[in-house]
């Protein structure tokens, strides 16, 4: 409650100027307007693209100041369209990315922007569960169609959408192998992948050539990646981690015969929602596991330096309840 004005308030944190860290601040509980439907956030997601906005390094950023993030989980407390009491799911509709976003513990946001969750859902896993999954869905089933039997190479395997990919391929019936840059994380490594280091890459490592690299790391790590596959096979990228730029010599690259393919969630999420949905009444019941890491509001300083360094395991959320 404000003492000025008696209006309720309410903590969010806002970002006002790119490259600083959003500030952790009381304001007005937002209010509920035609077409919006104002949730009580219980998590929000600190992901790799919400990092990207705050450091003003992203093709689409919101005046500011702004709320970030571009994905939450809560309760609805009032909408036209959506029950009153129900779990959703927050993100799309330029949420966190042309007006405010999840991280803050009231939201409004557009009826659209706003997605059913079965009632029950862990909010961490309600709020992380869709950009990797539908990522690691798309890369391996819509742009690389990994077929049974195949050889896949996924990077960043003990990483959100790295841990789901490998996950998915082998349950398509492909021989998996993951790498990680950190000994520290060749256990996180989904055990039905043969877990690799990334300092050890090599086609020896690797058991011989791969049809198919799922790339979530970028930089050394797809240049190192690259080689291992077969002519005629697919290297999909999803993820620019450890470095944006990738660069190719022609001759080796038509020399090589690899088909280089992105994967652009944004362009893709409705195509594969309901493969995603789908995977997490996996995650739910625990038949497919995404590793979370849990932070208050007030450490979101740490949250951002462990998921900028990759030393984060998986998805990392904010715990707004
Ligand atoms: N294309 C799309 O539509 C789409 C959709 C979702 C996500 N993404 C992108 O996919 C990538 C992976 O996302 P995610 O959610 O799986 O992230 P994540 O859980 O943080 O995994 C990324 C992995 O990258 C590795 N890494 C290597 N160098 C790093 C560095 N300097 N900083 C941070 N990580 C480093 C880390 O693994 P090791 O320690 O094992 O190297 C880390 O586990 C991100 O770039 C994200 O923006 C793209």
């Amino acid at each position: 409650m404000s003492e000025e004005t008696g209006e309720e308030t309410s903590a969010a944190l806002v970002l006002e100027q790119f490259g600083d860290l959003p500030r952790l601040v009381e304001r007005p509980v937002p209010r509920a307007e035609p077409g919006r439907t104002v949730v009580r956030m219980l998590a929000a997601q600190v992901g790799h693209l919400d990092l990207n906005i705050v450091d003003g390094r992203f093709g689409i950023l919101p005046e500011l100041p702004v709320v970030p993030g571009t994905n939450g989980s809560g309760v609805v407390l009032a909408s036209d369209t959506h029950p009153v009491g129900s779990t959703v799911r927050v993100n799309g509709k330029g949420v966190g990315l042309r007006r405010d976003g999840c991280w803050a513990r009231h939201a409004v946001v557009p009826d659209a922007a706003v997605t059913a969750v079965p009632q029950g859902t862990d909010p961490a896993l309600a709020c992380g569960f869709f950009s990797p999954a539908g990522t690691a869905w798309a890369a391996v089933h819509s742009v690389g169609a990994v077929l049974p039997g195949e050889r896949v190479l996924v990077t960043g395997a003990a990483g959100a959408v790295g841990a789901l990919a490998v996950q998915v391929a082998a349950r398509t019936g492909a021989e998996v192998i993951g790498v990680v840059g950190r000994p520290a994380k060749l256990e996180h490594v989904p055990p039905v992948a043969k877990a690799v280091l990334a300092a050890d890459l090599s086609a020896e490592a690797v058991g011989g050539p791969v049809d198919v690299l799922v790339d979530t790391v970028g930089g050394p790590v797809l240049r190192e990646s690259l080689p291992l596959v077969r002519p005629r096979g697919r290297a999909v990228l999803v993820g620019y981690t450890a470095g944006r730029e990738f660069t190719v010599d022609l001759a080796d690259f038509l020399l090589a015969d690899v088909a280089v393919l992105p994967v652009n969630l944004m362009t893709r999420g409705r195509e594969v929602a309901a493969d995603a949905e789908r995977l997490l009444a996996e995650l739910s019941a625990g038949e497919l596991t995404l590793p979370i890491e849990r932070h208050s509001p007030d450490g979101l300083a740490e949250a951002v330096a462990r998921l900028r360094s990759g030393a984060a395991l998986g998805k990392v959320v904010l715990d707004l309840s």
